[in-house]
């Protein structure tokens, strides 16, 4: 039985699965359920300032995006930080945490952006013996208009002010939060290093717009007629997520920064993904905010299994083993040819092959064969581009060959070289300051 025991920044939990903060994590009553189905950690829904709390809008606050058979692949939400009163959430947190002394329990907070309202509540969360903070930059609507939020993630000089002030005025270790409405996240995940952050998480939610009513002409979420932009979130983020979390675990300023992955993440497999390209665990909300609390059983017995079988005997053993492998375009290898392969036993002669490959690629996929429909590659013009793998509905009947080193390539007609060459050493290249080749891994 593989070990999934977390150690993040120092706060320990029994396995990598966290609750990101928001509405799973918003209660007392959600917390320790969700601990008993078997939930690692806790970030606590974010808190706002003393005073009276924030107000939500009383209609609807979720939009979405479905699949075609409604499972849904994106969520978008209006809602904004914790809409209960401050002093009953730190009495919750504390009495949660001396409940659950073995799982981790972080507060997330989000206060204006100045240096007494941090000092105000920073020892108040400590009170709480809660093991970390969680530092909100990234929410996206309400709050960043008010100067909060993505106004804060979206300054890296903001993002290391603050960072600087949690440090100095709270002994908990400090993650923060990123938000992904930015152009390159590398800056402000930068900046909270410069800060001292001793980690980030990413991704919160993307600003979007779900859809528009045709009849009323209104965006959806809609609110007596109006709606306005919101956070994105659930399976249809992951691919951004990923990529932001990779950015930050390569780049030379930021390689080593422990980094807490969100993003779309539903299953153990998404959770292994992220933590191969650099995190060292995983928040979820979506997943839960849909299939409820128990999806953890299938994240923890699913990993356990796959690091049986691949002889990962703790999460050190696998956690940033794909970074190495992100690179950038220049250095992939131009020598690596592969076809397409349609399975005819497999094929059930739809024809989305041959319409994409032919409207839209190399035409290189047949339609017929005497008469009868027939699906076949064309390896004289097979560019390998894997459009028809993608538009498929069958798995695995169309799959990528990689041709051999000294195979002839029927397109180009060229002996397939068996080094590794890239664009920085290619003839066509017209910048030759650039030429210069990386090793192959
Ligand atoms: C309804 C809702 C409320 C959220 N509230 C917060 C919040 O208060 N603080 C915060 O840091 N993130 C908040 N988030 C963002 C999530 O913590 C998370 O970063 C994001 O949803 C991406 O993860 P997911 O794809 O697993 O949902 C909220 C998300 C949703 C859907
Ligand atoms: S890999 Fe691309 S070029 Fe080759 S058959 Fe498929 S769609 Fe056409
Ligand atoms: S898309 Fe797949 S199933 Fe459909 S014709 Fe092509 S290979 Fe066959």
């Amino acid at each position: 039985m593989a070990d999934l025991r977390n150690n993040f920044v120092g706060i320990k939990s029994p396995n990598p699965f966290w609750l990101a903060s928001a509405p799973p994590t918003d209660k007392a009553y959600n917390v320790e359920r969700a601990f008993k189905a078997g939930w690692g950690g806790v970030v606590w829904k974010t808190l706002g300032e003393a005073g009276p709390p924030v107000v939500n809008v009383n209609g609807p606050r979720y939009g979405a995006i479905w699949g075609a058979d409604r499972r849904l692949l994106g969520l978008n939400n209006i809602e904004l930080i914790t809409d209960r009163d401050l002093q009953t959430n730190l009495r919750e947190i504390k009495q949660v945490k001396m409940n659950w002394p073995d799982r981790a329990v972080v507060v997330s907070i989000m206060v204006p952006c100045d240096e007494e309202s941090w000092k105000a509540i920073l020892p108040l969360v400590e009170e709480t013996e809660a093991d970390g903070i969680e530092l909100n930059f990234g929410c996206p609507h309400g709050m960043s208009e008010r100067g909060m939020g993505a106004a804060v993630g979206q300054v890296p000089e903001y993002v290391e002010m603050v960072v600087r002030w949690c440090k100095q005025y709270s002994r908990m270790p400090v993650i923060t939060k990123l938000t992904p409405n930015v152009t390159d996240v590398r800056r402000p995940a930068r900046a909270a290093k410069a800060g001292g952050t001793d980690a980030v998480s990413l991704i919160n939610t993307i600003n979007s717009i779900t859809g528009v009513d045709l009849d009323s002409f209104s965006p959806t979420p809609s609110i007596d007629g109006k709606g306005t932009h919101g956070g994105y979130c659930g399976p249809a983020v992951k691919p951004i997520a990923m990529h932001m979390v990779a950015d930050i675990a390569r780049d030379a300023e930021t390689r080593g920064l422990p980094i807490s992955g969100i993003g779309g993440i539903t299953t153990w497999r998404d959770a292994a993904e992220f933590m191969a390209l650099g995190a060292g665990n995983v928040q979820v909300c979506t997943a839960a905010m849909t299939y409820g609390f128990k999806i953890v059983e299938e994240m923890i017995s699913g990993l356990n299994n796959w690091m049986d079988e691949k002889g990962h005997r703790t999460l050190e053993d696998f956690v940033g083993r794909a970074t190495p492998n992100v690179t950038d375009w220049q250095y992939l290898n131009l020598n690596y040819i592969t076809k397409a392969r349609i399975d005819q036993e497999l094929c059930i002669k739809c024809g989305r092959c041959h319409i994409a490959c032919e409207d839209t690629s190399h035409q290189a996929i047949t339609k017929e064969l005497n008469g009868k429909r027939h699906f076949e590659v064309l390896e004289d013009e097979c560019v390998g581009c894997n459009l028809c793998v993608n538009v498929c509905p069958v798995d695995n009947c169309i799959d990528m060959v990689a041709l051999e080193p000294g195979m002839l390539d029927q397109r180009t007609k060229k002996v397939v070289a068996p080094e590794y060459a890239n664009w920085t050493s290619h003839p066509n290249n017209p910048m030759p300051t650039h030429k210069k080749l990386e090793p192959a891994e």
